[in-house]
């Protein structure tokens, strides 16, 4: 097609493309009318050559566009919000926050994801609770969010096609550094969600996808900036991902510590900040909805959090959902196979290097190499301590877990013990969120 010739050739040489070429291209695409070849040609040209403002909006339009977008004014009264995260390791924010913001008043329709990599889903996490039917269609999806208020399970095959088909071209084509194209493909399936607010939780440092304050500022602005121009109230919040969130990393464990910071009874010391980020986060979906001032949107999570409700709501979502937390604690008690790895110096806990753990817990089997493996809903690593923690020599640091057999754990625990560093000076604390962009 000398058409798409064309537009390849303009993108090349670093010309802005119109919208209607941009459009072209994805409709073509998706209906298989384009090859993957000048797909692929096309994603290279725009990482090289970057994409304005207005075309990137164009090309998430055009992704969003591909296939079904949802609409919830008939069926909630409630203004509709989601929180996306860019991906962590023990990041079991959204089980937390959904079920929060649902409390405060929002409806929350949230399609997630699965792992891959290093970084987990929170579909596999819900998944481990025993019946939680983490595949909903369509319908069974707007019927939880209007019943219960919040619905957490993911994306059909019927939500932006576009970007199944180009993601997986971009994994192997070398083109997913691309902040236009990261932009299109994250924002476009969170629009086509169809929440009217969407808050972005943009992670940097060594276990997150940005690596650099940077990189995650500038994505930040530009997921915030086409959210704005596709007519949504955005913010985002630049956060720290040098070491895992939580105690916990894998599945169910992850879900249990997600049932802790939900729980009214006030959580352990080294719970808090993520129960802060998670307060923070919920109250830019509640301050943004409702026009509350941002202080007034913190004190109405906190307080939710404390009364219980928030709990309330996940229990409601899950159970909505097929769920059975009374067999998901069965599963917890369930025997694992387990190495416990101890400090050989004494000192202060100065690090805990994220993307390390995150392949600890890959390799334990609470993760995917790729999309069809398997995983182990009880492995994963329960870290003793957090950054900051005084230790002496044989104070735990962390337990290494999976329940399919011993083979591996050894190995595992000594890279895990590279992830920690102790040193003898009292690291300084560092908060969790680095900036705000709006
Ligand atoms: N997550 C996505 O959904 N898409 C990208 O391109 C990168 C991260």
């Amino acid at each position: 097609m000398t058409a798409v010739k064309l537009i390849l050739d303009k993108k090349r040489e670093g010309h802005a493309l119109g919208s209607a070429e941009i459009r072209q291209f994805i409709e073509g695409f998706t209906r298989g009318e384009i090859p993957d070849y000048q797909m692929s040609a096309l994603a290279m040209a725009i990482c090289c050559r970057g994409m304005t403002v207005r075309e990137t909006a164009d090309l998430t339009d055009a992704m969003m566009r591909s296939g079904e977008v949802l609409e919830w004014q008939e069926a909630v009264s409630a203004p509709t919000a989601d929180k996306h995260s860019t991906g962590g390791v023990g990041d079991k924010l959204s089980l937390v926050i959904q079920p929060l913001a649902a409390a405060c008043g929002l409806a929350v329709p949230s399609l997630t994801g699965r792992g891959l990599g290093i970084t987990g889903g929170t579909a596999d996490k819900l998944e481990t609770i025993p019946g939680y039917n983490a595949s909903l269609s369509l319908d069974d999806f707007r019927r939880v969010v209007s019943e219960v208020g919040v619905s957490m399970t993911v994306q059909t095959e019927e939500i932006t096609p576009a970007d199944k088909k180009l993601y997986a071209l971009r994994d192997v084509t070398g083109t997913v550094a691309s902040i236009p194209l990261i932009t299109a493909s994250i924002l476009s399936k969170k629009l086509a969600e169809g929440a009217q607010t969407l808050v972005f939780d943009v992670k940097c440092g060594k276990g997150a996808f940005m690596k650099t304050r940077e990189e995650a500022q500038f994505l930040a602005q530009s997921l915030v900036s086409g959210a704005k121009a596709a007519g949504r109230k955005a913010s985002a919040l630049v956060t720290l991902m040098d070491a895992p969130l939580g105690l916990a990393v894998g599945n169910a464990c992850e879900v249990e510590e997600a049932l802790t910071l939900l729980s009214p009874n006030g959580v352990f010391a080294a719970l808090e900040p993520i129960r802060e980020l998670c307060i923070e986060l919920a109250a830019e979906m509640v301050s943004l909805s409702l026009d509350k001032p941002i202080d007034e949107a913190r004190e109405l999570c906190r307080a939710k959090l404390l009364d219980g409700s928030a709990l309330e709501k996940f229990k409601q979502m899950v159970v909505a959902q097929g769920g059975d937390l009374d067999a998901f604690s069965r599963v917890l008690s369930r025997p694992v196979f387990k190495y416990r790895i101890q400090a050989m110096r004494s000192g202060y806990v100065s690090a805990i290097d994220a993307e390390r753990t995150g392949r600890v817990a890959l390799a334990l089997g609470a993760g995917r190499e790729k999309t069809t493996d398997r995983i182990d809903p009880l492995a994963g690593v329960r870290l003793s301590v957090s950054v900051g923690d005084k230790v002496s020599v044989g104070s735990p640091l962390a337990t290494l877990e999976k329940s399919t057999d011993p083979d591996g754990l050894e190995k595992a625990a000594a890279e895990m013990f590279k992830a920690f560093v102790i040193s003898q000076e009292k690291p300084q604390d560092i908060a969790l969120v680095l900036e705000r962009i709006d």
